[in-house]
């Protein structure tokens, strides 16, 4: 497995690439393939991630990514431009790494994937491979082909697994690299690429290749809506969530890995993934009872974890001020896309409160439409101040350390609610507060 850093300049043969996107995909992927040697020019339509990354900063939030981009950009081997069309002018390989929000019906919306085809069809050079890393459902390569309409370009499939937060040290050692087409040869070709990462590779057919990327992640999303109805019966039954967390994980057929319970799973991802799939089995006229249950787990726990606030509240959250720390739907992204913390201050405004909320990646100046009707403040005192209860949302390193003694001071009670267990709720009652976390009183 490759570290961030390692084989700079390694490839014996430097291919020219092509990235048209440049999101939390887009980015790691042209600078990996930069890092190694190739030649990569990105096309990215919005201007500010665009002046960003030509100065050789990232646009985005994420640990390891700066300094890799800066060297990239500073070596020539990464330019950004506009226009996809250039950017495909002279590649070999065209990744594309655009947008494919949730849409109608919880079908995946390819009119980005669509546009990308119609703005490159007639640029790309002969023989050129176009490879889809954006998650799109099962035919997808198949109508990327049609739409490009070019018999002598090859379309291969090759899904992308990093996480947020950690996505440099995903790409430079993933797990597996995913590759699927008709054209094999061409598939190879894409896998090769990736072959300084050192990790295992499975070539297959463009259908299993789009297919493995929702199955990775629809089974997280079972696994974390399974740990939290479990956490859900520990409130009911006295028992504690953390202790039966460590009793099954230790099992190495079960395993620690995504058994962390919590606000429910969100994000730009396992939401739309898990709609997605369902919709792509609908097609087909299967239902996949499972994943259903798990976004149904997931809605329950939102609405769980909102009636253990309102009772730490007293029984009512109407005129109630709550503060909250974190809206980011986990902690090391900026990334707030489908957040449980924001699902969870919706359904806290709907029943009254009035949210105070801190996030150390949203400035109080900020006035996004997905903040609307909260009041957003520069630090967790800020946040406890005249509260009823204090609720942790996101996981963020400086929540572990909360001082009680000096929060429990400015709030109106001394209630907390850890809502990612990351919390020590003794140090809190030995400060004086009642402290719930998720399945644990
Ligand atoms: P993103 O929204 O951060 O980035 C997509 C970028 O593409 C945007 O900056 C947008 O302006 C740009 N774009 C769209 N159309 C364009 C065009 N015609 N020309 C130039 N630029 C264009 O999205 P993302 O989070 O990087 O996700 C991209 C895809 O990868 C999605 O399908 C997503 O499901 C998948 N994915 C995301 C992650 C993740 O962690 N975010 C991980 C694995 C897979
Ligand atoms: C997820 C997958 O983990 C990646 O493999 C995939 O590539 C990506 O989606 C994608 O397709 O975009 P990401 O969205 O970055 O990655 O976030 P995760 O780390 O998977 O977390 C998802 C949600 O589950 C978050 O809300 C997180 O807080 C929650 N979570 C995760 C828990 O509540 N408990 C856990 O133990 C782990």
């Amino acid at each position: 497995m490759a570290r961030p850093g390692e084989h700079e300049g390694a490839v014996q043969t430097p291919r020219r690439v092509a990235v048209i996107g440049a999101g939390y995909v887009g980015i790691p992927t042209a600078v990996l393939l930069a890092h190694f040697g190739h030649t990569v020019v990105i096309a990215e339509r919005d201007e500010y991630r665009r002046s960003m990354l030509q100065k050789g900063l990232s646009p985005i939030l994420e640990e390891d990514l700066e300094g890799l981009l800066a060297a990239c950009v500073s070596s020539g081997r990464l330019t950004i431009v506009e226009d996809a069309a250039i950017a495909v002018s002279d590649a070999e390989f065209v990744f594309l790494c655009v947008n494919t929000p949730m849409g109608i019906d919880g079908h995946a919306d390819l009119s980005y994937v669509d546009a990308v085809c119609t703005q490159i069809h007639a640029a790309l050079p002969h023989g050129a491979i176009v490879i889809n890393k954006s998650t799109v459902p099962v035919g997808t390569s198949r109508r990327v082909a049609d739409l490009l309409g070019r018999p002598d370009v090859p379309v291969v499939s090759n899904p992308e697994f990093l996480r947020e937060g950690t996505a440099v040290r995903d790409s430079f050692a993933p797990d597996r690299t995913v590759v699927g087409g008709d054209n094999q040869e061409a598939a190879a070709a894409v896998g090769s690429l990736f072959a300084l990462t050192g990790a295992p590779l499975v070539v297959t057919d463009a259908p299993t290749a789009e297919l493995i990327k929702y199955a990775a992640n629809t089974f997280l999303t079972t696994k974390l809506s399974f740990i939290n109805a479990m956490s859900q019966l520990c409130d009911a039954l006295g028992a504690n969530a953390v202790d039966l967390v460590k009793g099954i994980g230790y099992d190495p057929r079960i395993g620690f890995s995504f058994l962390n319970p919590g606000p429910g799973w969100g994000g730009p991802c396992l939401p739309k993934d898990s709609h997605a799939l369902l919709a792509i089995a609908g097609t087909v006229d299967e239902e996949i009872p499972l994943i259903a249950a798990a976004i149904e787990t997931n809605d329950r726990q939102q609405r769980h974890i909102v009636s253990r606030i309102q009772e730490l509240a007293g029984g009512s959250l109407s005129g109630v001020r709550v503060g909250v720390l974190g809206l980011t739907f986990k902690a090391n992204t900026g990334d707030r896309r489908d957040s449980p913390a924001l699902v969870i201050t919706s359904l806290l405004r709907s029943a009254g409160a009035e949210v105070v909320a801190y996030d150390p990646t949203v400035p109080s100046s900020e006035t996004s439409d997905d903040l609307e009707g909260l009041v957003i403040v520069e630090t967790a005192e800020e946040a406890a101040r005249g509260a009823k209860v204090l609720v942790l949302l996101t996981e963020w390193a400086e929540f572990t350390t909360l001082d009680f003694g000096a929060l429990g001071d400015v709030m109106e009670q001394r209630a907390f609610f850890d809502g990612r267990n990351i919390v020590n709720l003794d140090e809190a009652r030995a400060h004086g507060f009642t402290a719930w976390g998720i399945g644990r009183s």
